[in-house]
């Protein structure tokens, strides 16, 4: 048999594809292929590059484990994780704009009472955070859960930090108005975790590994499209360069200082800052494919 040339390897494993009942597996294959193909000839990939990325691949699978996702952060910086997300988050009809979950989500974290606090104690800059959660029509929805967690000032999260317990994160619900309110400090920019093979690519590219200051949120309410976004802080150094590709403009946010009066009505201390923004739920569409469930880790992250 004559060995293969170039364009004919790629169609002989195309072709390989015949017999796959999976009409979608075959789609997703074909493509694969064929740009993986097309990759190697671009570039004209060389046998110790092939055998650096096979290496590269090898260390990052390593760095997986269940508190600790890897490739998850390499489709982040690589941008993938959001090109998927736009693709699949259109924004219906006024909703909240979506952006990236990331690896510090963690699942059952504390209830919180309207109003509570959960800065920890940590010495910041305390921040009331409040608004509403409304369908596109501006309609309150009553009894909706929001998932809240953000960076300590030291810019870690809690569970990068062994033995911390959890802080800057809990679990609220909306009340009869749709109104939502948390007592927390204003999140700090900080470095994606470096201390892997991402870390080195980042650094290899010659990019920083910075995010900017934001709160996440997931907001949850039945018959309702789950949001998981963030507000990221107006004025940030890093909003113009997220190293995940996470920022929409319509998620920056205001944080602004409290009246004197606005802080006693609500107690907190003179000084405070709040932030005011209304979430805004698209109803569930049923003939969308809602978000992938979430990731069924307890903390997802690795203190370097
Ligand atoms: C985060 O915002 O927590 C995050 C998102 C993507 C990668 C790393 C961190
Ligand atoms: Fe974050």
């Amino acid at each position: 048999m004559q060995p293969f040339a170039e364009t004919q390897l790629t169609e002989a494993v195309l072709a390989r594809l015949a017999g796959c009942k999976d009409e979608r597996m075959k789609q997703v294959m074909a493509s694969l292929i064929g740009h993986l193909h097309q990759f190697v000839r671009d570039v004209k990939l060389t046998e110790k590059e092939w055998s650096q990325g096979i290496e590269y691949l090898t260390a990052t699978g390593k760095m997986c484990d269940e508190k600790r996702q890897e490739y998850v952060l390499l489709s982040d910086v690589l941008g993938v994780s959001m090109l998927v997300d736009t693709i699949h988050h259109a924004n219906p009809g006024g909703a909240t704009e979506s952006t990236v979950l990331g690896p510090f989500f963690v699942h059952g974290a504390p209830e919180v009472p309207h109003g509570g606090d959960i800065s920890a104690g940590l010495a910041g800059e305390p921040t009331w955070i409040s608004g509403r959660v409304l369908d596109t029509q501006g309609a309150p929805i009553a009894d909706a859960s929001l998932d809240v967690w953000l960076v300590r000032p030291d810019a870690k999260y809690d569970v990068q930090d062994p033995g911390a317990g959890m802080q800057l994160r809990g679990r609220l619900r909306t009340d009869a108005q749709g109104r939502y309110a948390v007592r927390a400090l204003k999140p700090v920019s900080y470095p994606v975790p470096t201390g892997g093979p991402v870390g080195r690519v980042l650094d290899h590219m010659g990019r920083h590994p910075m995010r900017p200051a934001h709160v996440h949120f997931i907001v949850t309410a039945p018959g309702y499209e789950q949001l998981v976004t963030h507000l990221f802080a107006r004025g940030d150094a890093y909003l113009d360069s997220d190293v995940v590709f996470g920022v929409k403009d319509s998620l920056v946010v205001a944080f602004e200082p409290m009246s004197d009066a606005q802080a006693e009505a609500v107690g907190m201390p003179k000084g405070s800052l709040h932030v005011d923004f209304d979430f805004h739920l698209a109803a569930v569409d049923p003939t969308r494919k809602g978000r992938a469930a979430l990731p069924a880790v307890e903390a997802s992250a690795d203190p370097s």
